[in-house]
């Protein structure tokens, strides 16, 4: 919790253009995509992009997503667009899909944290496509924006998260409602070998596969940084383990007071509070949408520990069992 919330609208016209003022100004302002909320700030400004880093808490050498009112913005910041890249876009674009490419000159070492290539995105959400329409119209060129929590920290998923973690650094909060995938973008890196996935997110790697007839390389360790991947990120304050049914029912019987449970098909005993209890949803999508927020509720019942079912071992959850991995990895010291 910070010293001052920022103020949360409504995207009407008014606080779109508000926005987009801001925006030019060289401020900060979250905005509303499909995946999570993002901590917007004029990509062409390299203050207002290490704005972003200070606002965070982010080391400064970590890259950050551009995003685009449309795919033919790309052209402007990656020097090319492989063939790969080119389908994915048509494909996936507007949509939860970062690509990874060489960079232009018009991308900042801001940007890049000093990469030889930039993250770029087109959003899908309406309200992400008017601001980055209107910013386009106002000479902008793109958007940079992490995901709005501070380093380390669930993604935020409602406009309220986003005030919840952000203090005063940010001019304005958009409110386009609760995010329609609630797990960050998927994002693939392209090389001379072609394809790389760098991180599971809102599509799948088998919608991958089948664009690119092959599924992307994983990234080796030592891969280009992405922060996200940093292995305790996304995670709760409370201490957090995954455990199987089995195991859950166990230490629920021992001592149901130390816990508070993210349970998929495990059904809650008469011991342990309502409160402290939340049945997530039974299929990948649905788990996924819900998953930030579930996290940060059960955060805030400050349990000893959150005990998290595990999810199946099958492909359709691999971007659910990725962000779990994170956010109980480590102890309360280990994170970011
Ligand atoms: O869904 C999303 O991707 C959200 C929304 C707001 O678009 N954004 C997001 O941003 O998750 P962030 O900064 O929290 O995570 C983006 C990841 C980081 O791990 C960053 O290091 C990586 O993308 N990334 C960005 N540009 C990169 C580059 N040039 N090379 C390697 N990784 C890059
Ligand atoms: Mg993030």
């Amino acid at each position: 919790m910070t010293l001052s919330s920022p103020p949360i609208v409504l995207p009407t016209p008014e606080a779109m253009e508000r926005a987009v003022r801001l925006l030019k100004g060289g401020d900060l302002v979250a905005f509303p995509t499909e995946t999570v909320y993002g901590l917007g700030a004029d990509a062409g400004n390299e203050r207002a992009v290490r704005a972003i880093f200070a606002a965070k808490g982010r080391p400064a050498d970590h890259p950050v997503i551009v995003h685009l009112a449309d795919a033919s913005g790309a052209a402007s910041w990656a020097r090319e667009m492989p063939e790969g890249a080119r389908r994915l876009a048509d494909a996936f674009w507007p949509g939860p899909l970062t690509l990874v490419l060489p960079r232009s000159p018009r991308a900042s070492d801001a940007v890049t944290g000093g990469q030889d290539s930039v993250g770029l995105r087109v959003p899908a959400h309406p309200v992400a496509r008017d601001l980055l329409r209107a910013f386009a119209r106002a000479g902008g060129s793109g958007v940079a924006a992490p995901s709005a929590n501070r380093f380390g920290r669930i993604s935020p998923t409602t406009a309220r998260h986003v005030a919840d973690d952000m203090g005063g650094d940010v001019a304005l909060i958009l409110d386009g409602g609760a995010c329609d995938v609630g797990i960050e973008s998927t994002i693939v890196a392209f090389d001379a070998r072609g394809a790389m996935l760098l991180r599971p997110g809102g599509i799948a790697a088998a919608e991958l596969a089948r664009v690119l007839g092959a599924a992307p390389r994983i990234a080796p360790a030592g891969a280009p940084r992405a922060s996200g991947t940093l292995a305790s990120h996304y995670a709760p304050r409370t201490a957090s383990r995954l455990v199987d049914a089995g195991e859950l029912a166990g230490l629920i019987a021992h001592d149901a007071a130390e816990y508070a449970v993210l349970a998929r098909t495990a059904v809650r005993p008469a011991r342990i509070e309502g409160s402290r209890w939340i049945a997530a949803p039974g299929d990948p999508v649905r788990y996924a949408h819900d998953l930030y927020a579930n996290l940060r509720s059960l955060d805030a019942v400050r349990a000893a520990t959150i005990l998290i079912e595990a999810v199946p071992d099958d492909p359709a959850w691999q971007a659910v069992r990725d962000r779990l991995a994170r956010a109980t990895h480590g102890d309360d010291d280990d994170r970011d």
